[in-house]
């Protein structure tokens, strides 16, 4: 299957938010810990975004689909708060280094060559100390029918995100199993990977 900015257009370009208008649950639950300016990945129709915006952060969102971030827009518009977009695509885009408070990461499922060349820069992108939280559908999800691409490598393990993200200390690092109903696009018992990690600063690494 090929999950190009065609098929996210496509799937997109419905009047409905396809994965809803409410911010993912783990995000919510834990967006005490994020400080701005907050890069999110595969923002998709913005529900994270103005989620955060709304909490009084800066969030620049990026998506490869021009259908999702113009949703994201009239979402912030008629939530009465302010995002940033940038269309682009993953696989050669380059976050600004050490500008980020936080980097948010939910259901950004990416081919290995996607991530081994951006996991590094999402982390390069982070100030010391600042906060990487990503929710993906784990390897199990295969066996599911609730949602997630149907291939194993885009899928997550918690060794993958250890192996992965050699920079960033986890504060929590975990695969659950949990409802998800966050629109029509993700609906169901699912088994996901939840991680926030914190980016080494100088002296955490001397210890
Ligand atoms: C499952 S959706 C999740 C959207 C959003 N994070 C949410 O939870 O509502 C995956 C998103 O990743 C985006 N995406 C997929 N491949 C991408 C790539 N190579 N570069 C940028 N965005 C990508 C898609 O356009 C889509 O919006």
């Amino acid at each position: 299957m090929n999950y190009d900015a065609s098929f996210w257009d496509d799937r997109y370009a419905v009047d409905h938010f396809v994965f809803g208008t409410e911010p993912n649950v783990f995000l919510a639950e834990h967006s005490h810990l994020l400080a701005g300016p907050v890069l999110s990945i595969s923002e998709g129709e913005g529900r994270n975004a103005v989620f955060l915006a709304s909490r009084g952060l800066d969030v620049l969102g990026v998506d490869l689909s021009a259908v999702a971030l113009e949703k994201a827009r009239n979402l912030a518009q008629s939530r009465g708060v302010k995002i940033r977009t940038e269309c682009a695509d993953l696989a050669t885009y380059e976050p600004n280094a050490g500008r980020y408070g936080a980097v948010v990461s939910i259901f950004a499922h990416l081919p290995l060559v996607i991530r081994g060349r951006l996991y590094p820069l999402l982390e390069r992108s982070l100030v010391p100390g600042g906060i990487l939280l990503m929710e993906s559908y784990s390897e199990k999800q295969l066996a599911r029918d609730t949602g997630g691409p149907k291939n194993t490598e885009w899928l997550m393990t918690v060794e993958k995100i250890q192996r992965e993200f050699p920079g960033m200390d986890p504060i929590l690092l975990r695969e659950v199993e949990r409802e998800v109903r966050e629109g029509t696009g993700h609906t169901g018992m699912a088994s996901v990977i939840q991680f926030i990690g914190r980016k080494r600063t100088r002296e955490s690494s001397e210890l």
